[in-house]
């Protein structure tokens, strides 16, 4: 945690090209999985974030070889060199994805401890139904002094009926199963884009994995994986979301390329509604906006619906929509902190449990303003954008989690960011 600050000087459009960085939460997901196979494995097109920065220093720690090139985004890991099944709690609790070693460490090793996440600042983030999956699938799991262990001398597939709708949980009963004998359904499972991407690395490494991307899995378990090539992640869905934002929110006119537009649907329906302009190209898209912004309303839901990592972002482009918008935040129970914030440029919102009424204003002003977690710092990045004057934004680790080069890639588009400690 450092005092380093972020200045934005609004009021700038954003012009131009920018390319899309790998999905930091495909990333956090096939890093682990590498664990599962019995040869090294080279992973392509991670981004250079501070979240798989701790996938590495977590690897390592258990024993892995790692080589890490962040600018080349190329990662070769041998985990024949693992001697640790347990994840010490320094690592563990600077990232939620923490919770995936639990699989892959028990369907590799038939033991695991893990400490439990700690909450966030989105909300309590429970890991039941990865506890129950695993639990399914026949592992003893117990939790005290704060740590998940689990033992199985051998897990055996089963039929897991998941309570809700949940990636971490979808992801990680997905990484236990691929070692589980015989065939493994999660009904009621997350259709995000990078549990799709997770099983075609798994299935590149010799997994079955099929309906991955439906709310229906099937995993047969299998013996050995085996890295055959090396796997480049998908491109950063809520990066290329935040960007489509940015853009609309400086009336500018960006090109987006390296994404996949199918997965940004639903955004695109909501900022066509505000009256910008988006063209999609086979991996690219182009959004311009002449401002003049409509209201809109939405609600989170789970992919494909509006996503609740979007939300925060786009809550700051309706700050200035002429009308009342109503965001509805469904997947989180705390996610709308980063509201304040924009009160404080001059937003006007009232929040009325999990419902934001957004009121527009001709104008944000700047001001000095704390991110909370991740996406609300991009929030306060785009309502700096948006706003007259130099805002400064407090926090910028939490940005830097999750976005790689943020202002550098702004700065490439013309916005003016830079970044000093007090
Ligand atoms: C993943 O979190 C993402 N993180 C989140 O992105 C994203 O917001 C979220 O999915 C929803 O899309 C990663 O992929 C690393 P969930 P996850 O399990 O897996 C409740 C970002 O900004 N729940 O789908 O933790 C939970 O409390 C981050 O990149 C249980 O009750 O999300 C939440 O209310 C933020 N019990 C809801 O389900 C469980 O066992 C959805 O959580 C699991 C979840």
């Amino acid at each position: 945690m450092t005092n380093e600050r972020m200045l934005i000087v609004g009021g700038r459009r954003l012009e131009g090209m920018v390319r899309i960085s790998g999905a930091k939460n495909s990333a956090v997901a096939v890093i682990p999985a590498t664990i599962l196979s019995s040869t090294p494995c080279v992973i392509e097109n991670l981004p250079d974030i501070e979240d798989v920065r701790v996938s590495v220093e977590t690897l390592r720690h258990l024993g892995a070889t790692v080589d890490w090139d962040p600018a080349g985004g190329v990662m070769q890991v041998d985990p024949s060199t693992i001697n640790k099944t347990e994840v010490p709690l320094e690592l563990s609790r600077k990232m939620r994805a923490s919770s995936y070693y639990i699989g892959v460490l028990l369907a590799r090793y038939g033991e695991a401890r893990v400490p439990m996440p700690g909450g966030c600042d989105i909300g309590r983030r429970p890991i039941d139904q990865h506890l129950k999956g695993m639990r399914a699938l026949g592992a003893t799991v117990e939790t005290s002094y704060g740590m998940v262990i689990a033992e199985s001398p051998g897990l055996v597939g089963n039929d897991i009926f998941m309570d809700m709708v949940t990636v971490g949980g979808t992801i990680n009963v997905m990484l236990a199963a691929t070692r589980a004998e015989g065939m493994t359904i999660i009904h009621n499972a997350a259709k995000e884009p990078h549990i799709v991407d997770l099983a075609n690395f798994l299935n590149s490494m010799g997994c079955r994995i099929k309906g991955a991307g439906t709310d229906t899995i099937r995993i047969r378990g299998t013996r050995e994986m085996v890295a055959r090539r090396p796997y480049a992640i998908i491109p950063d869905q809520i990066e290329t979301g935040t960007l489509m934002i940015a853009a609309a929110g400086t009336h500018g006119d960006v090109t987006i390329t390296g994404c996949i537009p199918t997965h940004m649907e639903a955004l695109t329906a909501k900022l066509l509604e505000m009256g910008a302009r988006v063209d999609e190209k086979d991996d690219a898209i182009r959004v311009r906006s002449l401002g003049g912004h409509r209201s809109v309303s939405f609600k989170t839901q789970v992919y494909p619906g509006f996503p609740t990592d979007l939300q925060q972002p786009m809550s700051a482009l309706l700050c200035t929509a002429s009308g009342t918008s109503r965001v509805v935040e469904n997947i989180f129970e705390s996610r709308f902190r980063h509201l304040a914030e924009m009160e404080r440029m001059g937003a006007n919102i009232r929040v009325y449990e999990q419902t934001a009424v957004i009121e527009g204003v001709p104008q944000l002003h700047a001001a000095a303003v704390e991110a909370s977690d991740l996406r609300a710092g991009a929030a306060l990045v785009i309502a700096g954008l948006m706003a007259q004057g130099t805002t400064e934004i407090y926090n910028t680790h939490y940005i830097d989690r999750g976005y790689e080069h943020l202002e550098d890639k702004l700065n490439s588009l013309g916005a003016k960011i830079s970044r000093f400690t007090p």
